[in-house]
């Protein structure tokens, strides 16, 4: 792959592709992580004097201009963070983007409005994508691939674009691809994988990749239900993927056969309703009432993983354990993070709900060997799958 040294990009316009996907509250960014992690590469580029043109998504307003979904706010945090003024274009490759464009100065940045307003961004049609993609193009004389949580998308900014301009990737993408190549390359032992959140069915081909891996997979959060009644166990209300049960069946006999130990929770939280301030239990994870739901793991079950972390060397960890949005049923995923600081193993967190829950619960990022900006861009990378950005950024 080809890096920002190898550019020449003095005076010229280049097109930045960054992931500035953050999670909003109406105006507010309620996480700058992934705006933050893309400044280093704008930042290389304006100081060697680019005129340097960010696009970026934000959230699914699916081909339609809707306010709801504009990067406006987020120009105006990236430009407290540059330190400079982000010129904002009100469309994507429209009379404003033109102009915002052409009136740049070496050294100097602006931002294209939401690409998912445009129907071309994400078609499925490869011409009518190839058409936005060159209007897109038209922009700029270079491009910088750095929105790593987008690469596993075929989108036109992703996947097209660097087909047609002179191209590298970015330094965000090149330090996300090395940490995952270790991961799958030459991941020292006991390597030991967490998931959590919500849905199994997100994660089927990285788990299903993952027990050829590993030497120990911890499953919490939502898709430990689906786990525990597959073994047998009623799980009450808690949230539980009943078409999935046959493939995890599949995935307890594979890990059995193959001797990866799968370990899932023994005690969990069981409240009497999904809300902050829900009456709730300690119960043993096989024995929860049929009136109540699963909505953290429980305190045996977080020393259970921390021990089963203890001696790790290397963790990759991709979902919370719990709900950790409401501070009573945050406990799991912070003993996870607090595990994963206090060892001394490579770690890697996935993106994600992952990511936010660090930096909600406050917990210190450096205690991390990497945060990734790419929730399912990274598991696609560990299920062995080919990444539409990775591979436009290395033809
Ligand atoms: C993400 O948030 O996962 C990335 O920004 C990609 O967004 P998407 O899942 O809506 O494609
Ligand atoms: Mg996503």
């Amino acid at each position: 792959m080809r890096t920002l040294d190898d550019l020449d990009v003095k005076g010229r316009r280049v097109l930045v592709r960054a992931d500035l996907n953050v999670p909003l509250d109406g105006e507010t960014i309620t996480d700058d992580g992934r705006i933050r992690a893309s400044v280093p590469t704008i930042s290389t580029l304006l100081e060697r004097g680019a005129k340097v043109v960010v696009c970026a998504h934000l959230g699914r307003p699916k081909g339609k201009v809707n306010p709801e979904y504009s990067l406006a706010p987020v120009a105006a945090r990236l430009g407290e963070l540059l330190g400079q003024d982000v010129a904002f274009a009100s469309d994507v490759v429209g009379d404003s983007a033109r102009s915002t464009v052409e009136a740049l100065q070496d050294g100097q940045v602006a931002l294209l409005e939401n690409l998912r307003y445009e129907p071309g961004e994400e078609s499925k049609d490869d011409a009518v994508r190839g058409e936005f993609a060159a209007r897109l193009a038209g922009l700029a004389e270079l491009y910088v691939g750095d929105g790593f949580g987008a690469v596993h998308r075929r989108h036109a900014s992703v996947y097209d674009v660097p087909r047609l301009l002179p191209h590298a990737a970015g330094g965000l993408v090149v330090a996300e691809v090395e940490v995952l190549r270790k991961l799958t390359e030459s991941p020292e032992r006991p390597y030991v994988v967490v998931l959590g959140g919500a849905k199994v069915s997100d994660k089927l081909g990285v788990i299903a990749n993952l027990l050829t891996k590993v030497d120990r997979l911890l499953v919490g959060g939502g898709m430990a239900y689906t786990f525990l009644k597959a073994q047998g166990h009623e799980v009450g209300r808690s949230l539980l993927q009943e078409d999935q049960l046959d493939q995890v069946r599949g995935f307890l006999d594979e890990a059995t056969r193959r001797g990866v130990e799968l370990v899932l929770p023994v005690d969990v939280l069981a409240a009497v309703t999904f809300a902050a301030d829900a009456e709730h239990d300690v119960v043993e994870a096989t024995a929860i009432p049929a009136d109540r739901e699963g909505l953290d793991i429980g305190p045996k079950t977080r020393e259970l993983f921390a021990a089963k972390l203890a001696d790790a060397r290397t963790v990759f960890w991709n979902g919370p354990m719990g709900v950790f949005e409401f501070e009573a049923f945050s406990g799991g995923t912070r003993a996870v993070a607090e595990a994963l600081i206090a060892g001394d193993a490579f770690t890697v967190v996935g993106g994600g709900d992952s990511a936010a829950a660090v930096r909600k619960l406050e917990l210190s990022e450096d205690g991390f060997s990497h945060i990734s900006t790419g929730g399912g861009a990274s598991l696609e990378y560990l299920e062995g799958k080919t990444l539409p950005g990775l591979a436009a950024l290395e033809d």
